[in-house]
């Protein structure tokens, strides 16, 4: 594998979630040509035009889109977005049924259009619809996975490096599992700089008890709820997410992302999708067996699994 020249990136699903991973996608300059894929012509056109309209001021890449399917054509990766959204109060996992059924009708038609692509599903429970689209396309794990806990995890470093006194991407520490009510910390492995999370009080800063870092596990899986109380859904740091995803494809990096791929026997876990440290290059995303778990931490990591191969099961019968 190597670095994908004239990559091309289709989002489908021009919703604020697409538009926002498409906006990303471009400032970042993560794809040579974006496009911007949607059953409602109307939104997709509009949304292309306003980020066409700014292309002078972001790199080479180009935007184009509608509600065609040749517009998904010759995509090296495909990122689905499309799909109904957690209204205030509803968990990840209600909104199971409705976007199982629309992925189950989406996945063929892209296939046939792109069957060469890496698929990130980004549409949620991005987990339990992964393993579904997995089993249903009988794509090779590595080229089908969900964006995963990538967003959660920048949702922690962010809180780590407030906290510690340090800039985001000095904080290694990642969330695991599910997108959504089960995903746990890695707190055994996290450090900042190469110090144990515990052990830092660098720059002043107190050191961090386990009941704080309980909390800050707690806001990270809550943070998506606040911010669809306050505004109705999320979209900027997912969009961002994606578009960082995206890249470790096309520039076939074999970058370590938490993203959830279907997992066979890894630690114990089997057939059911989930985000561990993944290495993600232009061949997709491959899970890292050598990751360890404290005891407590693979107890979660079977809980988490649990849960979700449940959501899955009650899809399937
Ligand atoms: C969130 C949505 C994307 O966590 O699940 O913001």
């Amino acid at each position: 594998m190597a670095v994908i020249e004239n990559s091309k990136l289709t989002i489908v699903g021009a919703g604020s979630v697409g538009a926002s991973a498409a906006y990303a996608a471009l400032i970042r300059g993560s794809a040579r040509h974006v496009a911007l894929y949607d059953i409602a012509t109307e939104k997709a056109e509009a949304e292309v035009l306003d980020l066409a309209h700014g292309t002078q001021f972001t790199g080479a890449s180009d935007i184009i889109g509608g509600s065609d399917l040749s517009v998904v054509e010759g995509s090296h990766v495909v990122v689905v977005t499309a799909g109904a959204k957690q209204k205030p109060g509803q968990s990840r996992i209600e909104l199971a049924g409705t976007n199982a059924s629309i992925l189950e009708r989406m996945m063929p038609q892209l296939l046939e259009v792109a069957p060469h692509a890496v698929y990130v599903i980004v549409t949620n429970p991005c987990d339990v619809l992964t393993v579904l689209a997995q089993e249903s396309t009988g794509l090779p794990p590595e080229r089908i996975f969900a964006s995963g806990t990538v967003l959660d995890t920048s949702r922690l470093r962010w809180k780590l490096a407030e906290r510690a006194g340090v800039g985001t991407g000095s904080v290694h520490a990642y969330i695991v599992g599910e997108h959504g009510d089960t995903e746990f910390p890695l707190w055994s492995k996290a450090t900042i700089g190469t110090v144990p999370i515990l052990d830092w009080e660098s720059g002043g800063t107190p050191r961090m008890t386990t009941a704080e870092l309980d909390q800050i596990a707690l806001d990270v899986r809550g943070a998506a709820e606040k911010v669809i109380q306050g505004k109705g859904a999320t979209n900027y740091a997912i969009g961002l997410s994606t578009a960082r995803i995206v890249e470790a494809v096309l520039r076939d990096e074999r970058a370590v992302l938490p993203v959830s791929t279907v997992l066979s026997d890894f630690h114990g876990v089997d057939g059911v999708a989930l985000s561990v440290p993944s290495v993600v290059s232009a061949a997709g995303a491959v899970p890292i067996r050598e990751t360890s778990f404290a005891p407590r931490e693979l107890e979660l990591l079977h809980a988490s699994a649990d849960a979700l191969r449940r959501v899955a099961d009650s899809l399937r019968s």
